[in-house]
This record gives structure tokens, sequence and C-alpha cells, in this order.
């Protein structure tokens, strides 16, 4: 990941998508029912006895990529335990301060979440706090679908509830998810914000180079 020198987001958008509403509702009237790969079930399966280990209020750190972000609110939140998933096993490799973390109140977990929030609520293991840092844009207009908001498990992101907080240097992303909360009557708000501690290496690289950060807060 090259540093100092990330450019701005460019899209071909001009502002919220054109079929953001229709695309958000076809989902929030449709059952998503994609069959799980064994290997998010096996992993739900390896979480649940680690909560169970626990039993204390659950952060999701979704899109943890190499989960400095996880350890990071391990550290602040240690009445929690916090969950970091992302689906790359090269990246959740990487984490070289797993073990020295000094926390022991985390887990991260090689998963799909478009699996794993499904696993989660049907079983209503629920998160308390849930992050979503980051998330790939997918800036061009074709790929609407491959954004949170845009996806078939949108709907599930919002029943799992809790407190939402997701940040981007994209704005346009971040007020298309909050235009799709608003069609679950969900009031989501967007800031531009400075960290004072970054949480992740993408929030260090996009700082470093200058760009605006943006933060959505939403209670689902
Ligand atoms: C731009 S990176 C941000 C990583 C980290 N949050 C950070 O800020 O450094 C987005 C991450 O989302 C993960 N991701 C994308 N789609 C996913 C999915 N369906 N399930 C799990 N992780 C996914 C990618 O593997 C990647 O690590």
């Amino acid at each position: 990941m090259s540093f100092a020198n990330s450019h701005e987001i460019i899209t071909n958008q001009q502002g919220v998508h054109e079929h953001l509403i229709e695309t958000v509702e076809k989902h929030l009237n449709h059952t998503f029912r994609k069959p799980y790969h064994q290997h998010s079930i096996d992993g739900f399966k390896e979480v649940e006895i680690a909560v169970a280990a626990q039993s204390k209020p659950l952060i999701f750190d979704s899109c943890c990529g190499v989960g400095d972000s996880t350890v990071n609110l391990a550290k602040m939140h240690p009445d929690h335990f916090v969950i970091g998933m992302d689906k790359s096993a090269h990246r959740l490799n990487k984490n070289v301060s797993y073990e020295q973390a000094g926390v022991d109140n985390f887990m991260l977990l090689r998963t799909d979440l478009n699996d794993f929030w499904r696993l989660a609520l049907e079983a209503q293991m629920l998160p308390e706090k849930h992050f979503i840092l980051y998330p790939n844009p997918w800036p061009k207009s074709k790929h609407l679908q491959r954004r949170w908001h845009g996806s078939a498990v949108f709907p599930t992101i919002v029943a799992l509830g809790g407190e939402l907080e997701m940040r981007s240097n994209w704005r346009l992303y971040l007020h298309e998810f909050a235009t799709a909360l608003g069609l679950c009557n969900k009031v989501a708000n967007v800031t531009p914000f400075e960290p004072e501690l970054t949480l992740t290496p993408f929030e260090r690289k996009y700082q470093a180079s200058g760009q605006t950060l943006f933060k959505l807060t939403a209670q689902l």
C-alpha cells in the first residue's frame, strides 16, 4: 500500500446513484437466499464458542483488513468483545501484532460478510456497536450493487441493529448509505472529521495524503 500519495475517489456519478432507491427497495422486499459457504458456517461456529466464553457485549469490526482497528477497538472497549472480520486471508495474516496485542477481548475471522451477517442475525448474535471502516468504494456507477447499501445483504446490516459507525474518504458513499437507511426509517449523520487516533491503515494513508475523511453514525 503506497503512503501519503493516495488519490481522492474519482467517480462517473454526478450525485446519488440514479438507481439507488429502486435497488434498495428491491432488496428490502426480497429475502436474500444465496446459500452460505461452508467455510462461513464453520467460522461462525468458532465465533459462537468464543462469544459464549467471553459473555460480553459485542462489537463487530466488519471489513477489518489487517485487524489493526480490531485491536484498537478492543483496547478502547475492554468491557466488550470485538470480532474483526475480513474475507482476505492475506490481509488477516499480515497482523503481526495479534499475539502482542496485550488484550484478549477480540478475535479475527476470515469470512464473507454476505454470509456472516445473515448467520449472526439468524442466531440473534447482535452487536452493540458495528464499525465498517473504509469499505471498498466501488466508485464506478455500474458497480452500485457492490457497495454495501446497494447489495442484497443491506437489509441484514440494518436488522443487526446497534450503533453503526462507517468511515470513508468518499462522502458520496456515506451519503448514499444514509439515503438507503432513510428508506428503512433510520436517521444517519454524515460529517467530516479528523481522527485523533487513526484506527486503520487506510485511515492513516488517507490522512497522510491530506484527504478529508467522513464518518456516518446511526442508531439502527
Ligand atoms: C479498503 S479495505 C479497508 C480495510 C480496513 N478497514 C482499513 O481501513 O484499513 C476494505 C476491506 O473490505 C474487505 N471486504 C470486502 N468485501 C468483503 C466481504 N464480502 N466480506 C468480508 N470482507 C470484505 C476487503 O478484503 C478489504 O480488506
